[in-house]
């Protein structure tokens, strides 16, 4: 395990003086071959051949036309250069990142466990500090750093504040989607900063593992359910845990997962498509009245009998099985929708989807287990999309309120105009946070 931070110098040729510690740990855990790189420029990371062949072998596994995969692997490469560490325990580092890097003279080198990353000194405290200060203010100075350049999470700013992420320490996303939330940690993080990052889809995880390919080093990438994050930590405590509940656009706008009625597609619904009933195999099984409990309970739809009662005389005809019909039917049902601009079928999409993936189920007892999870100190943050799904949030963080938990957010944060304008879909969002206090 490399770990701690080691002063050394750059020689006038260029070198670096592994210090010893480092170059022992790693000489006899990986050989003396080291691949000596950056992906931005501002450092440069020194990767055991070994530890490096194990990331270009995980990388495989995403698709090589993947944007982020590809932009990674420009970076690194354009860099990179293999080397061997001298008689001394010298290592050279390619004039190009010499220059970028400033490379020169006295330079801090920090253990990352399997690397190292070097840093100019002055660089190094400029960053650690001012990221220490900034955190202090307003979300705004999370935002002029860069970290929402190019996607759009939601409530970026509010929950990287809330989370009080700071470099180093182990931070959960258990929903991490399309991973611009955890691109944010990571980088909020830097040096040192690891996430765990969950998500129950498969096909979702692929594509997170390709946005955050820069960051392989300091991630761990499971599918898995958010209510499984205990053990997935295995007994290590986090510094912060982020649930951003619901699903994203990349699945609503992809008509082949069926969670839309905007275009047409298969009637699946299930997040993780390996198990489960999809909504189709509802729609056609489910007893009248049992489905109008089910759209009545978690799509609040006031039309829910009516709905139930035509759909269950439709199917009758022919088994319900695309988006386009299931759209249509509901839309005869239910009428004009009372809130304008909502589509008839919005209530009745939104229950089907949280039936088909237990959405709501053991919620509560998820949030208290992960809530225990943190170190003291720690924080949890939670964004949740309607009102039902909040409302178990806010019970449950008053719970444990109760337990010397301390509430963050009396109120939740919502989105402010302008996200709102930029991502309507962020509209309904509501961000709640929760500190665990010494003795919790
Ligand atoms: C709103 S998106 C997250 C977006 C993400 N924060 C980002 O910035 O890209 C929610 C994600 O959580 C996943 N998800 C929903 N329920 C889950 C559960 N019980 N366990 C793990 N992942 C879940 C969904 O598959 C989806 O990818």
């Amino acid at each position: 395990m490399l770990r701690g931070n080691h002063p050394a110098r750059i020689d006038e040729k260029g070198r670096l003086k592994v210090p010893n510690g480092f170059r022992s740990a790693i000489e006899s855990q990986w050989g003396q071959e080291l691949f000596v790189t950056s992906v931005t420029g501002e450092y440069v990371r020194l990767y055991p051949m070994a530890v490096w062949l194990e990331i270009e072998r995980r990388l495989a596994e995403v698709p090589s036309t993947h944007p982020s995969k590809l932009r990674f692997l420009d970076r690194v490469n354009f860099f990179g250069q293999v080397a061997a560490l001298d008689k001394q325990g010298r290592i050279v580092i390619p004039q190009l990142l010499r220059e970028s890097a400033l490379m020169a003279g006295e330079v801090s080198v920090l253990g990352l466990q399997n690397h190292l990353a070097v840093w100019n000194l002055k660089r190094l405290q400029e960053r650690l500090f001012k990221k220490e200060r900034s955190r202090t203010r307003t979300g705004g100075s999370w935002r002029s750093m860069g970290f929402e350049a190019g996607h759009t999470s939601v409530l970026l700013a509010e929950t990287l504040e809330l989370l009080a992420v700071r470099p180093g320490g182990l931070w959960v996303d258990g929903t991490l989607g399309l991973g611009g939330h955890a691109a944010a940690i990571l980088r909020a993080s830097a040096p040192g900063g690891r996430l765990l990052g969950l998500d129950r889809d498969g096909e979702t995880l692929a594509r997170a593992r390709a946005v955050l390919a820069e960051f392989a080093d300091r991630t761990r990438l499971e599918q898995a359910d958010y209510r499984a994050i205990p053990e997935q930590l295995g007994g290590e405590p986090a510094n912060g845990i982020l649930l951003d509940l619901g699903i994203s656009s990349a699945q609503l706008d992809d008509p082949e997962r069926g969670f839309s009625f905007q275009a047409d597609g298969p009637l699946d619904m299930r997040m993780d498509r390996s198990q489960g009933e999809t909504a189709a195999d509802l729609v056609n099984r489910l007893p009248e009245s049992e489905l109008a409990d089910v759209i009545y309970q978690y799509g609040e739809e006031r039309a829910s009998r009516r709905i139930a009662r035509t759909i269950a005389r439709e199917r009758e005809r022919e088994p319900i099985r695309s988006t386009a019909r299931l759209a249509e039917i509901v839309r005869g049902a239910a009428g004009r929708s009372r809130r304008p601009g909502l589509h008839p079928a919005t209530r009745t999409f939104q229950a089907l989807r949280i039936r088909v993936n237990g959405e709501l189920a053991g919620l509560g007892e998820a949030l208290e287990r992960a809530a225990l999870c943190l170190v003291p100190g720690g924080r949890m943050a939670v964004i949740a999309f309607h009102s039902l799904e909040d409302r178990i949030v806010k019970q449950g963080f008053r719970a444990l309120a109760l337990r010397g938990f301390r509430l963050l957010t009396k109120k939740p944060f919502r989105p402010g105009e302008e996200e709102t304008r930029r991502n309507p879909r962020a509209r309904s969002a509501r961000l709640r946070g929760l500190a665990r206090e010494e003795g919790a």
